[in-house]
């Protein structure tokens, strides 16, 4: 039982928080609070773990709370009820989350869109953080369940995205927001590193879950983007996201906060390649007579000259909408 403490996850009615959800019940949680804006999905998913729990002979506290994590009080009322009910915290989980696309991109933007999207996704988790690290900081420590280790007084886990690491067309606002859930994770670990409180994000590639599937179009260039940008060929699934969330919550990731993990099926690794690829001809590199590996160089830098822009036209990636 990796993660035997109590977990709060928002975004929870769908998708990846879903996933999150069912994982933590399996893995043993004593209780999940679960945030959404849907109300029916939640119930839900409440359950769905239920039946679960009934399965494997457990039973795990659930308590469905409806909350917009971009309202400051909601999210604070909230998180204080989860902690009186539960008695402490020791997983939160950031994943609701929306993504909008910018029809002809960063320079037709919508403010009311751009402000929605970096409310949710970066001010929510921001609210959540904050709000929950404030009773992490008070409560006792856990050792690990695992060997009985020196733990943690809490793990956050925030969901950045591909688009945390990388930048793609027409989504400057979610490709932001998502940049900013690192740099978010990077300050708020070094505030609490010493005293126990582990921040990490994790990085999921295109995982098939509504926010990918449920417009035909989208889903369509999804897959063929898939088949050429994803080394693995395929979407991840929400579970194989949830795995990652709770290896980072748990007993087996003691030494690690500040990470950004990419579950992403290879996708950022290709994508530095590519990367590589598009600035050589920019430079106009000419080659060296004298090198004779073949390197080309410009300034200070060597680059191999194999490394060729791919003659692949730039697809549109779709933007999750
Ligand atoms: N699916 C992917 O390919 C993918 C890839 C990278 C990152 N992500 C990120 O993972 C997270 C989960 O995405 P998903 O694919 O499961 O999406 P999803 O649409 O299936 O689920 C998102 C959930 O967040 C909830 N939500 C939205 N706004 C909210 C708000 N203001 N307050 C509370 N809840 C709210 C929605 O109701 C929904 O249940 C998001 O942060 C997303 O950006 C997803």
């Amino acid at each position: 039982m990796d993660v035997p403490g109590f977990a709060l996850i928002t975004g929870a009615a769908s998708g990846i928080g879903k996933a999150c959800a069912l994982t933590f019940a399996r893995d043993g949680a004593a209780g999940i609070a679960l945030f959404d804006l849907n109300e029916e999905a939640l119930a839900a998913v409440e359950q769905e773990i239920d039946e679960q729990q009934t399965k494997i002979g457990r039973s795990c506290q659930v308590l469905t709370l409806t909350v917009n994590v971009a309202a400051e009080e909601e999210v604070e009322k909230a998180v204080l009820a989860v902690a009186e009910q539960f008695g402490r915290l020791d997983y939160v989980v950031n994943a609701a989350g929306i993504a909008i696309k910018h029809q002809g991109g960063t320079a037709f933007a919508d403010t009311a869109a751009w402000q929605k999207t970096l409310d949710i996704n970066l001010t929510g988790t921001f609210f959540v953080l904050r709000a929950t690290a404030k009773i992490m900081l008070k409560q006792e420590p856990i050792l690990s369940s695992i060997d009985g280790r020196p733990l943690q007084r809490g793990s956050i886990i925030n969901c950045s995205s591909i688009q945390g690491v990388v930048g793609v067309p027409l989504s400057a606002a979610y490709t932001a927001s998502k940049h900013a859930v690192i740099g978010l994770t990077r300050t708020a670990l070094e505030d609490y590193a010493k005293d126990g409180l582990r921040i990490n994000a994790i990085c999921p590639g295109y995982t098939e879950t509504p926010m990918t599937t449920k417009s035909p179009l989208i889903l369509q260039a999804m897959v063929e983007r898939v088949a050429t940008a994803v080394p693995m060929q395929r979407m991840g699934q929400p579970h194989e996201i949830a795995d990652g969330v709770v290896y980072l919550a748990g007993g087996r990731s003691s030494f690690v906060t500040g990470t950004a993990l990419s579950v992403d099926g290879g996708y950022t690794q290709r994508a530095a390649n590519e990367t590589i690829h598009h600035i050589i001809p920019e430079r106009a590199p000419t080659t060296c007579a004298g090198d004779k590996r073949g390197r080309t160089a410009f300034g200070n830098e060597t680059v191999i000259p194999d490394m060729k822009p791919t003659s692949t036209p730039q697809t549109m990636i779709p933007v999750l909408d």
